[in-house]
């Protein structure tokens, strides 16, 4: 059995490839490294890597982290600027003995005595919106400015029974200089066990650390649970952790895979969407949807939703 699943239908056309490589025998980290690429170069995500949107000082920082389930070995990049794949220096750091988290000025110094491709991240598009940003923000005080993170985490599982998991982000819109999120944090954006399985998170960083979500899902599925059942207890439980304690949850997301190649995924959000691909599902993107009783389920996206994500993804932009 092999399988690969990830956060958002952005994933696809990296899930897709992967699916490809996973069909002819690729390993996990060879195909989870190559579809996270896949996300970061396409300049029209604007939470990924190429095209993502900057900070407060206009700058793209990246977040990025790769694991091997095997070795349990992690990789892990924080607010990294100019460089194409964090992914790939990531996974990278994750082959090194010691110093596998590089952040800032460190993580820059490595990528380029490794010969990693150096690029500007900041397009023309992300100003427009880092723009038009500021001026709704200054001109109605009640807009958000952190709203909108939609990273990219994925498990994958190969032919062997080998599993890993990735992610990578441009963080919060509008993040101050420095900040990192859970991305790239073991346990908390992402862990993996090839024993057991997955976990990878998107959504508000700051409230995702605090209840290491990603981990806790792989150590409910280690004690026998399916991963719908374990992504069922760990994120309505923290959910209603956080609102008893603090009075509000952030946005979470979390998808899991285990090495049997069922899957998982549980949101407290209105509008997430995921894709899978595994030997017996070709890859599929999933709308999650809310009954009337609050129970979620998954509907297939349709053509016209799909359409229409491509084609506000890529309309033109215009500075206010
Ligand atoms: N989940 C991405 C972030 O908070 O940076």
């Amino acid at each position: 059995m092999y399988g690969i699943i990830a956060t958002w239908r952005m994933a696809l056309e990296g899930i897709t490839e992967a699916e490809e490589m996973l069909k002819k025998g690729s390993d996990a980290k060879d195909s989870i490294e190559k579809a996270i690429q896949m996300v970061e170069d396409f300049e029209f995500y604007k939470s990924v890597g190429y095209g993502g949107l900057p900070n407060e000082e206009m700058e793209v920082e990246l977040d990025a982290a790769f694991m091997d389930g095997d070795s349990l070995s992690i990789g892990c990049v924080g607010a990294i600027k100019d460089y194409a794949n964090p992914v790939s220096i990531a996974r990278m750091l994750s082959e090194e003995p010691v110093n596998n988290f590089l952040v800032g000025a460190g993580a820059e110094k490595y990528a380029h005595r490794h010969g990693f491709e150096r690029k500007n991240m900041l397009t023309e598009r992300a100003k427009i919106h880092y723009h038009n940003r500021v001026k709704e923000t200054t001109d109605n005080k009640e807009l958000k400015p952190y709203s909108g993170h939609d990273t990219v985490g994925m498990v994958c599982l190969d032919q062997e029974g080998h599993m890993t998991s990735a992610t990578s982000t441009s963080g919060l819109f509008m993040k101050h200089a420095g900040r990192v999120g859970d991305s790239p944090i073991s346990g908390s954006g992402f862990y993996v066990d090839s024993k057991v399985g997955g976990a990878s998170a998107t959504g508000l960083g700051e409230d995702v650390m605090k209840g290491c979500v990603s981990y806790e899902i792989v150590r409910l599925m280690k004690e026998g649970m399916h991963p719908q059942e374990a992504c069922d207890k760990a994120v309505r439980d923290f959910d209603q952790e956080l609102k008893e304690r603090r009075g509000k949850a952030g946005d979470m997301s979390l998808i899991a895979m285990n090495n049997k190649g069922e899957w998982g995924v549980t949101t407290n959000i209105e509008g997430f969407s995921f894709a899978v691909a595994t030997e017996k599902e070709k890859p599929t993107v999933y709308l999650v949807k809310f009954d009337e009783n609050g129970k979620q389920y998954f509907e297939v996206a349709s053509q016209e939703w799909m359409d229409n994500y491509m084609k506000t993804r890529t309309a033109p932009l215009v500075r206010k």
